[in-house]
């Protein structure tokens, strides 16, 4: 075995760490499988079997992770355990799925790409495990620490494993806990990397189940939880007895299951649901639909003097009907009869009934209890996705994928074929990323490679899904298009199909029969109802009578489609759903940065000692380990692009990075060369390609990263040391951190914003202390006791004109802990004087708002003011907005929105829109309400990294100088370690973008009587009308309400509350005040040249003395941004003195300030209101989960919009 211990990188820099200290337990066998001396599937195996037998059943191929199921708690997923996990990479710690889930984390965070965990291998090998342990270690080190929405949504994630398993799991023979439907969770975080919301896909749910099981499997848990430990309340009012009372539980002769306790998952599957935000009206309608397929099991037919199906006790249809609010003779017929319509010339003809035999009824009862239990868990599936949806933006993700594994039965049917088809498409996947797409690279990159052989299975796919030639599902929906009405029919159409296939090496046709060669083993399947099973339509007459109910949960929420009768459209088959949601999962897991776990089953009787050679053979062969490990050692560990190598590495070589900033000029090619070289990494362990850098070994890579890591410390001991000299500065970047967060990524951004000197230092005219200029502003300030300021700078305020429109006036703005002061300044006979224009407490501001583009516009909407809201520009707007809301505790919210409609003069509502103007040359132009400003650094920008400021002698060189940056895409930012990242201030938190939804409260209705259990007799009293049904003597036996008057919906739609009335009046005002005279031309300040400075530095502009400069921006180290004759660029703020330009002689003075009116509030109209501020209606969950489930319905019809043939 090779030493980890090898030093890759000789730079001259500190040792890393020594990562075998950190594995205690003695490892047996390679703990990474590309290190084996020699590679067979046996030498794989005997390995495997060592490291399984020692309790080790983790175990590498580079960053595959092969995972034996050890059927035991082995005590390896304490926080003790995943805490040694955080923060280490692979090769640091002996393989874990711990690891893989903080390699895909930092991976996420460190290079801002969406991650996917694909999670294979057969059924009971321990996928589910895995896909649990990852969640667990995301939440445990995704941080969120206090904030309560953080850890709110954490809570929910994980609640969503024991809810879904309920659900969705099922005692297999192969696995007492298998997933019968498949699952890709995605977790969505924010730029600090903590999660913000998820979304669930779920895929192909095995419904048969619900309706029949081979002996000694069982139905989905749930109902056995809900059998085994109903409430009173649930027993009475929906009748429900134990598991053993029902046939579809009981059919199977399996009701317990050993390590399962029902009871308590019960209790876990509530607790589940309220964390997640299901309301009580919402579960007591899961509830009653499982209790309505239970029932509906119960549903026996016998025939009637005709031949015909009659049902035999009608007063287990009485109850249904009960249940599901619908009328009993409705629900008989249904069951019973089939409508039946003539077509004449693809019109529609004469419509009769046509009574079904005891077998078909049967099948339309099954249907029935199939569709209810599928589209309830759909509507599970769509009602956590509202719970968990995050609506601002999300910056990255990490998707988890469990699916149900590869399964063999004796007797395989449509499950089976649709469940190895989703597994030959995930071999697929690793096929294409590790194996195929790995080799393809090299050859486009123009690397030096040798080709190793494997096995596609592409070609196993193709025999499945493909149109033309037609595979197996094409022939099933043609088979099913052509004989539609008699199931037998269809199927013998199908086996004569099949005969097209005959040619292809993985098929062969056996009469009822047929068998497909998968990769992962020959699996017979058998014809017999495979096309009823792909056809999956539920009777119109089924779809009628649910949307007949009266419960809007069954009737708008479950089944809300409705059946266009002259639609010729094929509605698509569970084939075409499942083959395109497949499609569509390949085509996202493709664009995310995978991570594989390959998960093993050592035996077939879930046993801790028994290691099966031969069975773990088979499948270390169809997994194709060999090749993995083989194209593994051939080829190179780690690759990315030019680009992305210097913007993570660029800081370990002083040509690239200076002090955090990035400095290299040539492109990123030669910038990776030059940092390869500088940390001394031998040529045969790199290779560059055309577009990407390939690394050989994943210890060079981490070595470079160790390095990193020690930068970004010794960087942050710096800036501590800093901080301790300087207790403010601290203040002054957490400042403007909480002004990003107040921002929210709402609002483009000016380049200086972004850099990593800009702090918010806040009293920039230093009133606080009086010193120069700040002595005046503070001596006219005349501030209060306790009054202290926080914030000073100058700035324009858009001041209206007579008769003409507003125009933006210079000011001088400071805000203390208590009140906004606008000053004016004025000359007068050679004299400045300044006066406190307009002082507003902050009890007198609403809110802010700011645009969505670049420009520094900041509105102050005010609760009452005669003379209208205030509108400030201002380069430091964001600081301003982050000043007052920490002032005010929060209670100053900001909106940022394109336009901003403000109260002028009077309260007059006007809008000032915003527009881009790529000719403005700097800041932004206002003119007539409107202000023009060039595009700016997206929203998404984040602030460079803290470092300290360069000298301003670096300043002057200009190799090191960014005075022309990067555009955004190319500059790289870096990024802090999060310890280190400052923490906002408590009190400012950006508002939500839009909001969680907020479950609207359970409307109360009025239950009908819930029937009594009669102890002792086996019917109800015939008075009640309708009578449970009884299963047994001594069963509870519940009653149906008495009359039709009483029963309102048993369990109410989610709520449909009311968006709050929003009034739209506006208070009459009083007439205005004579508007103020004409104000000074705004204008950036005017220096004027002491001395000439001559420069042909880039980005430096020369200029003679006595010109005159306007400033743009001043820089703390005393290189000015200035512009000058058109031109812009850097000048040294010593070689220029402040000038006031002469003003127009006789302007006359301001207007003195008007005293504090009583005037009513001024009231912008609810409607013209932002949308960020106004509460928006609570849109009710019910028809948002609707509109899901109906739009993802619609998106299987318009993914078939090709093949649109007639259903005939
Ligand atoms: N890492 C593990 N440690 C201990 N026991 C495990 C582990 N992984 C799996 N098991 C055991 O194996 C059982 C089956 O695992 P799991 O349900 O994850 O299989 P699966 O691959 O998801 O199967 P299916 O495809 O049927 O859903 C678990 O219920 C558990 O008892
Ligand atoms: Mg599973």
């Amino acid at each position: 075995m090779k030493k980890f211990g090898k030093k890759a990188i000789k730079a001259n820099r500190p040792a890393r760490a020594d990562w075998k200290e950190t594995a205690k337990k003695k490892q047996v066998g390679v703990s990474d499988m590309t290190l084996l001396t020699k590679i067979t599937n046996e030498a794989i195996n005997d390995n495997l079997q060592k490291r399984w037998q020692n309790g080790d059943i983790y175990t590498y191929i580079g960053h595959v992770l092969i995972s034996v199921n050890p059927f035991r708690d082995l005590g390896i997923y304490t926080e003790d355990v995943l805490t040694s996990y955080q923060g280490k990479n692979l090769l640091e710690m002996p393989p874990h799925v711990f690891a893989i889930a903080e390699a895909a984390y930092h991976h996420m965070k460190g290079y801002n790409e969406n991650q996917c965990i694909i999670i294979s291998g057969e059924s009971g090998a321990g996928k589910t495990e895995a896909a649990k342990r990852i969640m667990q270690y995301i939440a445990a080190v995704s941080g969120g620490g206090r904030d309560s929405a953080i850890q709110n949504t954490k809570d929910m994630v994980l609640a969503t494993n024991p809810l879904l398993e309920s659900f969705g799991c099922a005692k297999t023979l192969r696995n007492n806990n298998s997933s019968r439907h498949g699952k890709y969770l995605e977790i969505q975080f924010n730029p600090q990397g903590e999660p913000i919301g998820a979304i669930i896909t779920n895929y192909l749910l095995e419904k048969n189940r619900v309706v029949g099981q081979i002996e000694n499997e069982r139905n989905f848990h749930i109902f056995y939880q809900l059998t085994k430990a109903a409430p009173a309340n649930y027993k009475e009012q929906f009748g429900l007895q134990g598991p053993e009372s029902y046939l579809y539980t009981s059919q199977s002769k399996c009701l317990d299951v050993d390590g399962i306790d029902d009871v308590q998952d019960f209790q876990q599957t509530v607790q589940s649901m309220q964390t997640i935000g299901l309301q009580q009206s919402e579960q007591d309608a899961i509830f009653k639909m499982l209790a309505i397929i239970l029932w509906l099991g119960n549903v026996v037919f016998v025939e009637n003097g005709d031949g015909n199906a009659a049902i035999s006790d009608p007063d287990v249809v009485h109850f249904i009907a009960y249940l599901l609010e619908v009328e009993a003779e409705a629900l008989d017929k249904a069951l019973t009869n089939r409508v039946m319509e003539t077509q004449r010339g693809g019109r529609r003809g004469s419509v009769y009934e046509v009574p079904l035999n005891v077998t078909q009824a049967q099948a339309v009862r099954d249907a029935l209890s199939k569709s209810i239990y599928e589209r309830l868990f759909e509507w599970i599936v769509a009602r956590i996705n509202v719970s968990l949806q995050f609506h601002g933006q999300v910056t990255t993700l990490i998707g988890v994928l469990d699916i149900y594994g590869f399964e063999i039965f004796d007797d395989n049917s449509f499950e089976q074929l649709c469940i190895n088809y989703v597994n030959e498409k995930l071999q697929q996947i690793f096929i294409e990323l590790t194996l195929k797409a790995e080799q393809e690279e090299y050859v486009s990159e123009r690397i030096e490679w040798t080709p190793i052989k494997f096995f596609n299975n592409k070609v196993v796919c193709d025999l499945i899904e493909e149109k033309r030639p037609p595979g197996i599902f094409a022939a099933l929906n043609d088979a099913c298009a052509t004989a539609h009405a008699d199931p037998s029919a269809a199927d013998n159409s199908f086996v004569q199909r099949l005969g097209f296939l005959a040619n292809n090496q993985h098929f062969e046709s056996r009469g009822n029969k047929f068998l497909i060669r998968h990769y992962a083993g020959d699996v017979m399947y058998n014809v017999e109802g495979l096309t009823d099973k792909n056809k999956d339509s539920l009777l119109k007459d089924l779809l009628d009578l649910a949307a007949s109910s009266r419960d809007s949960f069954i009737s708008q929420e479950l089944f809300s489609e409705r059946i266009d009768p002259n639609s010729k459209k094929r509605p698509p088959t569970a084939s075409d759903k499942i083959k395109a949601s497949c499609n569509a999962l390949v085509t996202k897991l493709m664009q995310c940065h995978p991570s594989y776990v390959r998960t093993i089953k050592p035996n077939d009787n879930k046993s801790s000692k028994e290691y099966d050679q031969k069975r773990v053979l088979h499948q270390i062969q169809y997994l194709g380990l060999c090749e993995n490990i083989r194209v593994r050692r051939a080829g190179f560990a780690y690759r990315t692009t030019f680009e992305k190598f210097v913007e993570r590495f660029y800081l370990l070589c002083p040509s690239t990075g200076y002090a955090g900033d990035y400095i290299w000029h040539g492109d990123s090619q030669s910038g990776c060369l030059e940092i390869l070289k500088h940390n001394n990494i031998g040529s045969d362990e790199w290779q560059l390609g055309t577009t990407k850098v390939f690394i050989r070994r994943p210890e060079t890579i981490f070595a470079l990263e160790d390095l990193r890591d020690k930068y970004w410390h010794n960087m942050a001991t710096r800036i501590q040391r800093f901080w301790r000299l300087n207790k403010h500065g601290i203040k002054h970047l957490q400042l403007r951190d909480a002004g990003n967060q107040l921002l929210g990524h709402r609002k483009e951004r000016r380049r200086f914003s972004l850099v990593s000197q800009r702090r918010f230092a806040g009293d920039y005219l230093d009133v606080r202390n009086g010193s120069g200029v700040g002595a005046m502003i503070r001596n006219t300030m005349n501030l209060q006791g306790a009054e202290e300021v926080v914030f000073s700078m100058r700035c324009s305020m858009l001041v209206p004109r007579a008769m003409r429109s507003s125009v933006p006036s210079p000011r001088t703005l400071v805000i203390t802990n208590r009140n906004v002061h606008i000053l004016l300044t004025t000359k007068s006979g050679g004299t400045l004087q300044m006066m406190d224009e307009k002082v507003i407490p902050f009890s007198n501001i609403q809110s802010l708002s700011m645009s969505t583009l670049r420009d520094d516009w900041i509105v102050l909407h005010l609760n009452s003011s005669p003379e209208g809201d205030v509108l400030i520009n201002c380069v430091f707007k964001t600081e301003i907005a982050t000043h007052l809301a920490e002032a005010s505790n929060g209670q100053i919210s900001l909106n940022v929105q394109p336009q901003i409609q403000y109260a002028k003069k009077g309260g007059k509502p006007v809008t000032m829109q915003f527009t881009r103007d790529e000719t403005v040359k700097r800041d932004d132009v206002y003119k007539s309400h409107v202000v023009r400003v060039p595009t700016g650094e997206p929203a998404t920008s984040e602030s460079a990294g803290l470092i300290s400021s360069r000298s301003s002698a670096q300043r002057r060189q200009p190799a090191q100088r960014s005075v022309a940056p990067l555009p955004s895409s190319q500059r790289p930012t870096p990024p802090l370690p999060s310890a280190n990242r400052p923490m906002p201030s408590s009190g400012i938190r950006p508002p939500a973008v839009g909001g969680r939804p907020t479950p609207p409260p359970a409307i109360n209705s009025s239950r009908p009587v819930p029937p009594k259990p009669q102890p002792g007799s086996i019917r109800p009293p015939a008075s009640s009308g309708i009578r449970p049904p009884v299963i047994g003597a001594n069963k509870p036996t519940p009653q149906a309400p008495v009359s039709q008057a009483n029963r309102a919906s048993v369990v109410s739609p989610p709520g449909r509350a009311a968006a709050p009335a929003a009034s739209n009046s506006l208070p009459r005002r009083a007439p205005p005040p004579p508007p103020p005279p004409p104000a000074a031309k705004p204008g950036k300040p005017q220096y004027k040249a002491l001395y000439p400075f001559q420069s042909a530095e880039q980005g430096e502009i020369a200029f003679e003395k006595d010109a005159v400069l306007e400033i743009v921006e001043k820089d703390e180290n005393g290189w000015w941004l200035a512009k000058y004759q058109g031109k812009e660029g850097w000048v040294p703020s010593n070689y220029l003195q402040e000038f006031t330009p002469p003003r127009p002689a006789g302007r006359p003075p301001p207007p003195a300030r008007r005293p504090g009116s009583m005037q009513p509030k001024p009231t912008i109209p609810t409607s013209s209101r932002p949308a960020s501020a106004v509460s928006a209606a609570p849109s009710t969950q019910a028809s948002s989960l609707a509109d899901a489930i109906r739009a993802r319905r619609q998106q299987h019809y318009d993914e078939d919009e090709d093949d649109d043939d007639e259903w005939k």
